[in-house]
């Protein structure tokens, strides 16, 4: 028998491209391939790159120089190292990538990964292979699924792509091109990847797709069904006792989402909904689709329906034309939202997008002025919101064994890493944890109960209701 092959893959950018790495990893695997934490004695290297901001794609070329540097020293050991491009930059780059980097043998954009075994033949005969196409088919009826072990090797919160692809065209984002048109998986589809990951021990399922709330897939009554019904569905397989979904666009927030959240205890509080700004004129020259009141509806919407909700954010500083007014705006909408956390950036201008073309660009030393006092504003809700858990008792499903001996880390429904003194034992169930502190960003405490909530794999409803965030409160 051959020995085994060993592949090292490094991903960048959004959850999207974490998932579609293993999906990789699960394909090259029937190819004699396991995956490896190092990159020196690797066959294969694999970077999945970003292309959302400049800064995501330049640190391709940075990591192709020192992987040049790997592949010559590999050949002078007489070892072949292959080294493949995948994710957005690939997508809209390859011939690029291909003429600028001789170290690439193979580029491959998003749509295309069951292909990579053909791509790989291909490049060990002809040197190199490419393809950026938006294949007819759907790459996921290809992709073979990961293997029971590989599960659980993964852990008990597993991600699932239910809709890939963005037809919003923002006119800063290169998303609509980089990973083409929305397109929705199949209702059976998704079910037959969420029972199989219940069956080998996941218990926390996060939905994904760059626009998850425009799910529209084909039901198995025919019907066409959304996000908030698929939802619903899922809650009743054996296992899942947690389901989250990211990200969303406030122009589709639907009413059968906002009744999963109110009916749904396997539903998650937190919603990450991104509003990029809170001006009306900066919003309307993205091409967002919604004004800053439109989504403070949105926002009221979840509230009404659960009480506990808790929301993140993106934000856009320094979009061409922004003034100090419309920035203010920006501050206003945070400080009336009041948010659990949220990510900020500055502008960045991306070839091919409209957005690229507008005159009046933001002065740097503006961008950075703007974005830190957004920032500031941001980590001062943030530390309140954690603080906030203090002396309360929450729900935590535990994940893992912490760094520190004898603990466990799961997380609460926001997300928190919480940690507990606890055995093994509890990893995979949801437990009532009285929060004592705070260090940094994680949550310390001690179960309130060792009793288990939920009797992994029972497919139970948790004893507390999944909702369960703010007992003590
Ligand atoms: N589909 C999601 C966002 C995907 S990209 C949505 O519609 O919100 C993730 C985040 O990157 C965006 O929310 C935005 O805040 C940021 N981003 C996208 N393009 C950018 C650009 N050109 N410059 C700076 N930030 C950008
Ligand atoms: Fe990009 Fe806008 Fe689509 Fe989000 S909704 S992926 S920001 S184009
Ligand atoms: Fe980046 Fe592509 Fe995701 S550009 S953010 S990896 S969809």
């Amino acid at each position: 028998m051959k020995p085994p092959r060993k592949l090292h893959i490094k991903s960048y950018g959004c959850q999207m491209n974490v998932y579609d790495a293993q999906r990789m990893v699960d394909t090259l695997a029937g190819e004699g391939f396991v995956e490896s934490a190092s990159v020196d004695d690797a066959d294969l290297v694999i970077l999945n790159t970003c292309h959302i901001r400049e800064k995501a794609s330049e640190k391709v070329y940075s990591e192709l120089g020192r992987l040049r540097v790997m592949k010559e020293e590999a050949a002078r050991q007489g070892r072949r190292m292959n080294i493949a491009v995948a994710g957005c930059v690939a997508q809209a780059e390859g011939g690029e990538i291909i003429n600028r980097a001789p170290v690439v043998d193979v580029v491959v954009g998003p749509q295309s990964y069951h292909h990579l075994p053909e791509l790989l033949a291909r490049a060990e005969k002809d040197g190199r292979a490419l393809e950026t196409e938006f294949p007819a088919e759907d790459k996921f009826s290809f992709l073979p699924p990961p293997k029971p072990d590989v599960i659980r090797a993964r852990g008990i919160s597993s991600f699932v792509t239910i809709q890939e692809g963005c037809d919003k065209f923002c006119t800063f984002c290169v998303v609509p091109y980089t990973r083409g048109a929305e397109v929705s998986r199949p209702v059976s589809k998704i079910v037959d990847d969420v029972r199989r990951l219940a069956d080998h021990g996941v218990r926390e399922i996060t939905l994904i797709g760059q626009n998850v709330n425009a799910y529209h897939g084909e039901g198995p009554d025919g019907r066409t069904w959304s996000l908030g019904v698929l939802l619903r569905h899922l809650a009743e397989i054996p296992g899942i006792i947690r389901l989250r979904y990211s990200t969303s666009h406030p122009r589709d927030v639907d009413e059968a989402l906002i009744e999963a959240h109110r009916d749904v205890p396997a539903v998650m509080p937190f919603v990450h909904l991104p509003v990029q700004s809170g001006s009306d004129r900066i919003l309307s020259a993205m091409n967002r689709k919604h004004t800053a009141n439109d989504y403070r509806r949105a926002v009221d919407r979840f509230r009404a329906a659960s009480q506990d909700i808790a929301f993140s954010s993106d934000f856009i500083v320094g979009f061409p034309g922004e003034t100090e007014e419309d920035f203010q705006a920006t501050l206003a909408l945070v400080t009336q939202i009041g948010y659990a956390g949220a990510y900020s950036f500055k502008y960045s201008p991306r070839p091919g997008t409209p957005a690229a073309e507008m005159q009046e660009m933001v002065s740097a030393e503006v961008m950075d002025e703007r974005l830190a006092r957004l920032q500031e504003l941001i980590d001062s809700q943030q530390s309140a919101f954690n603080k906030a858990a203090i002396g309360t008792t929450v729900g935590v499903l535990f994940e893992r064994a912490a760094r520190n001996p004898g603990q466990i880390v799961g997380r609460t429904a926001y997300l928190q890493p919480a940690h507990v003194m606890a055995p093994e034992t509890i990893i995979g169930q949801v437990l009532p944890v009285k929060i004592e502190s705070l260090e940094r960003y994680s949550l310390l405490g001690e179960l309130a109960s060792s009793l288990p909530v939920v009797p992994a794999g029972s497919g139970a409803q948790p004893a507390i209701n999944a909702h369960e965030t703010r007992m003590g409160a």
